[in-house]
């Protein structure tokens, strides 16, 4: 059992399953955000307060933590191990789809959202949990709305990196997606073709939806 950690298959294995759970906290999070869109911001600001407050979704926060610190550690290893040894490389006859950009440079762009995701926690999660951020009036629930709109509304830099690794992440998604399910061992031709055409789609609805959000405050200011 200890093997699988250690051979190739089994570190590309814990990338992949991690990735899809990082993935699936993206819908989660990016619906939840979108929530900034509607209304008075009184529904996000609910929506917020469940997250942060039902107990099982704690225990799913250290799961998340986990999930991040497992792909970080072994995109590491891999990356460095590739660069030792010569990349015996993927099955080429799949499609071209493995020597797009994106597929090149996923470690770049994984070390590019793990800088942005340090100082997304410092702009709101570390100020939710320890610091001093806004409640609502007379209520023990956190203004998150108040929080998040101010912010962008605020700091022109700091919408253009978010909007920058909007972007990024929409790249790194697109490859991650398909390659996660590639590893995973799908090795259906239609398949891989039809999963590619949706992590496009997914990669897209994450960048086009992460970009929306501080452009709307800004210009709502
Ligand atoms: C416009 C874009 C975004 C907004 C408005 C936003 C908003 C927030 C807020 C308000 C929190 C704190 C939630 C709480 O602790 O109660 C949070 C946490 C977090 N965000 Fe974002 N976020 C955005 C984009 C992203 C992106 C692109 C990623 C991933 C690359 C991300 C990953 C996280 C993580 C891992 C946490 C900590 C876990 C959690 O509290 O759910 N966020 N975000």
């Amino acid at each position: 059992m200890s093997g699988i950690f250690s051979s190739s298959l089994g570190k590309k294995l814990i990338m992949s399953i991690t990735g899809l759970f990082l993935m699936l906290f993206l819908v989660v999070h990016l619906t939840t955000n979108l929530l900034l869109l509607v209304g008075d911001g009184s529904l996000y600001n609910r929506a917020a307060h469940a997250l942060a407050t039902i107990p099982l979704l704690r225990i799913v926060e250290f799961l998340l933590a986990f999930g991040f610190f497992f792909h970080i550690v072994y995109a590491t290893i891999i990356t460095l191990k590739n660069q030792r040894t010569r990349p015996i490389g993927y099955n080429k006859t799949a499609s071209n789809r493995v020597t797009t950009w994106p597929s090149k440079n996923m470690y770049i762009l994984g070390f590019a959202i793990l800088a942005f995701l340090v100082l997304h926690l410092i702009n709101f999660f570390l100020k939710l949990r320890f610091g001093e951020a806004p409640y609502v009036e007379g209520t023990e629930m956190h203004n998150t709305y108040l929080l998040v709109s101010s912010f962008f509304a605020k700091y022109w830099w700091y919408n253009l990196i978010y909007v920058i690794s909007a972007v990024l992440l929409g790249l790194h998604l697109s490859h991650g997606f398909w390659s996660a399910f590639h590893t995973i061992g799908l090795n259906n031709n239609k398949w891989l073709n039809r999963l590619e055409s949706f992590a496009y789609v997914y990669a897209v609805i994450v960048a086009v939806g992460f970009t929306i959000i501080p452009i709307y405050f800004w210009f709502a200011r």
